[in-house]
């Protein structure tokens, strides 16, 4: 009997259907083509940048990938986009709640509450939504879905240097991602973290006021201990794949860094 040596590679996401927020730009762009390259039947992405979005969805194609507008800190929406996704393709396999917000804030002592209030919108209160509606949504269908969120390196150290109302916000993605993997553990759901070092995305330049995406890769890059190449969002997709997919089928409650060891040093 003749046997083939080239067998297909199987696709990570074959049939499965998911939601990406901030999907129009930067980390979750990039995770959206991943996901469709790698068979997802539909990747949702949910975003307030109505043109950006629509245009990223149809790059990738209308058959694999839709646009649809949803404001995280709006419970509402958030609501609605999960009823909506699960009403269009049957149900939902994979939420990656990733939309997240900066603030040029200054140190604690000048801390502005109102714009800490903002910020705690979308990466905290934002982020419980979309995690709170996709849950319910993999319960009320029997599926056994994954929930990746999206923290940062800045949840796992302190600074001196301002961000510190983004740094709390990112120590509760870490809070809500622990905690539901206790609770949502007895479905069958697994909800993880990806945590990202200096990634030069528009928050980032935004941040940082730069306007030189090489400058701001080779600043990110001397904090690594890694050497010979930057941080890239399609790093960062990669390790969302990782946890999204069956491959992590007994990981949860976990926060991956993609730090080039930026944390160890
Ligand atoms: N770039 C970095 O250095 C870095 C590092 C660690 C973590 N992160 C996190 O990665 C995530 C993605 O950011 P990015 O770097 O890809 O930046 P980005 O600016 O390219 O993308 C962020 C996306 O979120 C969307 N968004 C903002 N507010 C929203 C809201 N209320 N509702 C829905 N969508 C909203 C934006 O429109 C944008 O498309 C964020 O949570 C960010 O905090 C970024």
């Amino acid at each position: 009997m003749e046997v083939s040596l080239s067998t297909p590679m199987s696709k990570k996401l074959e049939g499965k259907v998911a939601i990406i927020t901030g999907g129009a730009s930067g980390i979750g762009e990039a995770t959206a083509r991943l996901f469709a390259k790698e068979g997802a039947h539909m990747v949702v992405i949910a975003d307030i940048q109505d043109q950006l979005g629509q245009s990223v969805a149809s790059s990738i194609g209308a058959h694999h990938c839709t646009y649809i507008h949803c404001d995280v800190s709006d419970e509402n929406q958030v609501k609605s986009m999960v009823e909506s996704t699960v009403k269009s393709y049957g149900h939902l396999d994979i939420m990656f709640s990733n939309a997240g917000i900066a603030n040029s804030s200054p140190n604690l002592l000048e801390l502005d509450l109102s714009s800490m209030d903002r910020l705690f919108a979308v990466n905290v209160r934002g982020m419980a939504a979309c995690v709170k509606y996709a849950a319910r949504a993999m319960v009320e269908s029997g599926v056994k879905g994954s929930i990746v969120c999206t923290a940062s390196v800045a949840a796992k150290k302190g600074s001196s240097d301002g961000m510190q109302d983004y740094i709390m916000s990112k120590n509760a993605v870490l809070g809500l991602v622990r905690s539901g993997s206790c609770e949502l553990g007895k479905y069958g759901i697994r909800i993880n973290c990806v945590l990202p070092g200096g990634v030069a995305t528009p928050i980032a330049m935004q941040y940082f006021g730069m306007t030189n995406k090489e400058q701001l890769e080779e600043e990110f890059s001397r904090h690594c201990s890694l050497k010979g190449l930057v941080l890239k969002v399609n790093h960062v997709a990669d390790a969302v794949l990782y946890l999204a997919s069956d491959q992590s089928a007994f990981v949860t409650g976990h926060d991956l860094v993609v730090d080039g060891g930026m944390l160890c040093l």
